[in-house]
Parts: C-alpha cells; structure tokens; sequence
C-alpha cells in the first residue's frame, strides 16, 4: 500500500512490518499546527495507540499538569512523537522504524516550524540530536542542531513517565520546562529570551 500523507498527517504507511501489526491506528501530533513550542516523544503507548492522540495516557497526565501549572493548554503548543505506530510490548522503537518515520517528523517539524523542540526523554533527544545524551546530565540544556533542512534551538526535557518511576526526576522535569517557556515566553504570554540564543 502506497503511503497517504493529508498535509502534516500521516493517513496510511506500512513501511514497518512489526509496526503495522502492533498497532491500532497511526497516531498524528495534535495542538497548534504554527509553533511556538513542539514536543517531541518517543512513540505511542497503549492509550494513545487506543485514543489516537499523543500522550494521553499518564505521561499525558504529567505533561498537561506542568503546562497547565505555567498557564498553558494543549491548544498553544504541539505534540508529536518519533515514531507514529505503538511498537509492541511498549518496547523502544528500532533504527530502522526511527528511520522509516524521520520523515513524517521532519514533514511536521517544517510545517509547524516551531521556535523550540522540546525533547522529552532519551530516544527523541538521541534521535533529533543526533548524537548520544544522557538526559539526566543534560536536561534543561539549550542546544542548537541543524534539523530538517534548518538550524533549531532544542532543550532537552526528562520524559514525564520518568517522574512517575522516580521522584527525584520531577525537578529536572520542571526546570527543563520552566527554560522552554521563558524562551518562547513571548508567543505564551511572558517576555522572551529567543535573542539570548
Ligand atoms: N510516551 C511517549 O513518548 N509518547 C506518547 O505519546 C506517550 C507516551
């Protein structure tokens, strides 16, 4: 089956064999489609494969609690992942699946053209980078990377579902988000610290 794309939409793809089989339905990013800020997670879980939204399920939960803690919805910001399709057992999705849907990412990277990517925990971070990142030394860091075809500021966020397991990953989770609003402040309602950059 050739693949459908609806503008920053992913219609039909059967481009990984395993991933095809795992999931319910391809889930799409979701919120604004004109930056400020976008997330970037690693794949869809259970609920989001069931829902057919990104992070809806406790990460989900964490997530829209912090944002809305800094007076912010899921209408003001965008929520994507690496891979679109629920790898089975919720296991870390492959090169190769990383890959197959880099494109569809870049597709809506470009589209959204976001002041900022947030990434939120190792895969994305690894992946968009492009280089190795231990996401517990390196959380709340502002980087800048040459993605889709553009120099992008990224900061580099614990994943939420990492606060659930671990306490002590709350702080950096917090702080990692409290940098990405006060550089994007401006377009969320605050001043902003893009020209710092
Ligand atoms: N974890 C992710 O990385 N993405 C989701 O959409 C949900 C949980």
């Amino acid at each position: 089956m050739e693949q459908r794309i609806d503008g920053i939409d992913v219609r039909a793809c059967e481009q990984c064999p395993e991933l095809c089989e795992s999931r319910s339905q391809i889930v799409n990013g979701t919120g604004t489609t004109s930056g400020p800020i976008l997330f970037v997670g690693e794949g869809p879980g259970a609920t989001e494969d069931e829902r057919g939204e990104p992070f809806v399920g406790r990460s989900g939960d964490v997530l829209d609690e912090a944002l809305r803690d800094r007076g912010l919805t899921r209408r003001d910001i965008r929520i994507t992942n690496c891979v679109r399709c629920r790898p089975p057992d919720n296991r870390d999705p492959t090169t190769n699946e990383l890959e197959n849907c880099r494109v569809h990412l870049h597709r809506e990277i470009e589209q959204v053209d976001p002041e900022l990517i947030v990434t939120l925990g190792k895969v994305p971070s690894q992946h968009l980078l492009e280089r190795d990142v231990a996401v517990t030394n390196e959380a709340g860091s502002v980087v800048e990377h040459r993605i889709a075809g553009t120099a992008r500021r990224v900061v580099i966020c614990v994943h939420p579902a990492a606060t659930l397991y671990d306490s002590s990953q709350q702080d950096a989770f917090e702080s990692a988000l409290d940098e990405a609003i006060s550089i994007v402040g401006h377009s969320v309602g605050g001043q902003s610290r893009l020209s710092e950059y």
